[in-house]
C-alpha cells in the first residue's frame, strides 16, 4: 500500500521529448519515450497528488486520474509548465528539452534541388524552463526537479548543472542510444541542493520516480 504523503498536493511533471519543426513534415527531436516522465506522474497520482503531465510528443496512453497537457515544442512546454506550476507544490522537468531550434520555419516542404548543395541549418537557442522556474519561484516553498541526461563525467556534470540550474534536486542519469531513452529501466543519483546525494540501482523507471517523490515529500515538510 503506498502512503498518501502527496495527499493535498499539486504536483507538475513534464515527459517526452520537445520536436522542433523544420517545415510542415520534418523537426528537431531526441530519443525521449516519456516513460521516465509518466512513471513520475502515476506514482504521484497513487501517492495521492493532483498531477498535471506536461506531455511532450509521448506516444503513451494518458495514466488515469492525471491531467495531461500535451504539447509539441519547447515553447508550447514553456508555455504549459508555467501556467500549470502557478500552482503547484512541486515541478519535476523529466522532459528532454530541445535546447536550440531552427531559426527559420518553412511553411513550405524543404525541396530538393538537383543542382544544389543543401542549405545549412541555423539554430537559436530555447528558453532554458528549468532554469527560469527555479529563479522565479511562483511559490516560495515549492520543490523544482531537474533532469541531466549525460553521455559523460556523469557526476561532475550533473553538480555544476545542479548550480546552474538553481534547482533543489537534479536527478543525474546516464544516456546513450539505447540506453534510458525508451528503455523500461534506469539509474541515477539523485542531487541535492543541500549537498546530499542519493543513489538509486538498476531497476523500473518506477523505482526512481517513487524515490524522487520520497525526497520531495522530505522537502516539502
Ligand atoms: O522518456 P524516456 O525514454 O523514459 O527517457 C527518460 C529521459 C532520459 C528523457 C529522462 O530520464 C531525462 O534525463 N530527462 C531530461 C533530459 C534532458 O533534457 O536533459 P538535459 O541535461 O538536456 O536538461 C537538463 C534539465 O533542464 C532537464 O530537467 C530538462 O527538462 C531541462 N531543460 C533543458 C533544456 C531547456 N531548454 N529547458 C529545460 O527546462
Amino acid at each position: 500500500v503506498t502512503e498518501p504523503d502527496l495527499k493535498g498536493r499539486h504536483v507538475v511533471v513534464s515527459a517526452g521529448g520537445t520536436r522542433e519543426p523544420l517545415d510542415p513534415v520534418r523537426f528537431l527531436g531526441n530519443r525521449s519515450s516519456g516513460k521516465q516522465g509518466y512513471a513520475l506522474a502515476r506514482t504521484a497520482a497513487a501517492r495521492g497528488a493532483r498531477v498535471t503531465l506536461i506531455a511532450a510528443n509521448s506516444a503513451l496512453p494518458d495514466p488515469a486520474g492525471v491531467d495531461v497537457v500535451p504539447v509539441g515544442t519547447a515553447v508550447q512546454l514553456r508555455e504549459a509548465v508555467l501556467k500549470a506550476s502557478a500552482d503547484a507544490d512541486a515541478v519535476v522537468m523529466a522532459a528532454a528539452v530541445a535546447d536550440f531550434r531552427p531559426a527559420v520555419y518553412a511553411a513550405g516542404k524543404i525541396k530538393k534541388k538537383d543542382d544544389q548543395e543543401p542549405e545549412p541549418i541555423t539554430l537559436v537557442r530555447n528558453p532554458d524552463i528549468l532554469a527560469e522556474i527555479s529563479a522565479g519561484r511562483s511559490r516560495p516553498e515549492q520543490v523544482i526537479v531537474g533532469f541531466a541526461a549525460e553521455t559523460d563525467d556523469v557526476l561532475a556534470n550533473g553538480r555544476a548543472k545542479l548550480k546552474r540550474k538553481g534547482c533543489d534536486l537534479l536527478v543525474v542519469n546516464e544516456v546513450g542510444e539505447s540506453r534510458t531513452f525508451g528503455s523500461e529501466e534506469n539509474e541515477a543519483v539523485v542531487l541535492g541542493a543541500d549537498g546530499s546525494e542519493t543513489a538509486v540501482p538498476h531497476g523500473p523507471k518506477e523505482a526512481l520516480a517513487e524515490t524522487v517523490w520520497g525526497l520531495v515529500v522530505e522537502r516539502l515538510r
